[in-house]
């Protein structure tokens, strides 16, 4: 069965659908996106998700594609069309195609791609119950990632640099030593007293959902948290790591930078969450 895509009005599949040269997303990066997980073909929380993008579009002054409860609906048609049980639904929207040209065009229409796919939900439950490693970077992207925008290429370099040295995530270290995400994914650490530890919000951090419906759930159960920046040292130092987003929620870190977390197994606190975060999670 071939994928289908929602590009601008129209289901395709993935090999006829096409954006113009033009797109100001291909020229200039100029464009955000979401991804939200799909479990048993429904979407989880989805609200914030919509949310974040609604946030992110007016950030950059880009206008809605189209109205939330039409958006709603393609998205649901695009998981139903690509009969996707477990896997994500992303959102991308740019803010169109226009003569090339870096001031926002006058007169432009939004471009809107909505894709879905499955993802293999045994083999991310076996990473979860392995853990992974990472590798730090330094973090050199703009200074607006609070904004999920497309422009990804310190993401991807920083990815690339994990991968090439066998970890799967990359935490990205600001100019001051101390940790501020992953290149995909929120960073965590449980200090040796037992505290929560994750970068606070700000523009240096993309708000993740996952993040915020984790901190939910870590409030939910009591459990000791901070909203606070931690240094590559004291990751180093922590009895437990994690990172969080919406395709793989709660992953245990075994490893930084080559040296064992904890004990270099997946820790208690991390598997735990992992197992919590659906019954707090919304599902639509
Ligand atoms: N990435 N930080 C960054 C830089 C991210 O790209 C992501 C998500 C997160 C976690 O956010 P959330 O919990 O809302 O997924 C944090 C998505 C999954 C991606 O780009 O594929």
């Amino acid at each position: 069965m071939s994928r289908i895509a929602y590009v601008n009005g129209r289901y395709l599949p993935q090999g006829e659908a096409r954006v113009s040269i033009e797109d100001r997303g291909f020229q200039f990066a100029d464009g955000v996106y979401e991804v939200c997980e799909v479990r048993a073909g429904r979407i989880v929380d989805e609200r914030r998700h919509m949310a974040r993008l609604d946030r992110s579009l007016k950030e950059l002054r880009i206008a809605p594609p189209m109205a939330p409860a039409a958006l709603a609906v393609v998205m649901r048609e695009t998981i139903a069309r690509n009969r996707v049980r477990d896997g994500i639904v992303y959102v991308q929207v740019t803010r169109g195609a226009a003569r090339r040209d870096f001031p926002f065009p006058p007169q432009v229409r939004p471009s809107l791609v909505v894709t879905a796919r499955g993802n293999d939900r045994a083999r991310i439950d076996q990473l979860a119950a392995e853990g992974v490693a990472v590798v730090t970077v330094p973090d050199i992207r703009w200074g607006r990632v609070d904004i999920k925008s497309v422009a990804l290429l310190p993401n991807v370099l920083a990815k690339q640099a994990a991968r090439e040295q066998g970890a799967r995530e990359a935490w990205l270290i600001d100019a001051q030593g101390r940790i501020t995400e992953g290149a995909s994914s929120s960073a965590w650490i449980v200090t040796r007293d037992g505290t929560i530890l994750t970068h606070p919000l700000g523009h240096d951090v993309l708000p993740g959902i996952t993040r915020a419906v984790l901190l939910d759930v870590i409030r939910a159960q009591g459990l000791a948290v901070e909203e606070r920046a931690f240094t590559r040292e004291e990751a180093y130092a922590a009895r437990e790591a994690f990172i969080t987003s919406a395709s793989q929620i709660v992953i245990p870190v075994v490893s930084i930078d080559g040296r064992p977390v904890g004990n270099g197994a997946p820790g208690l606190i991390a598997t735990a969450l992992r197992r919590d975060y659906h019954r707090y999670a919304e599902l639509s």
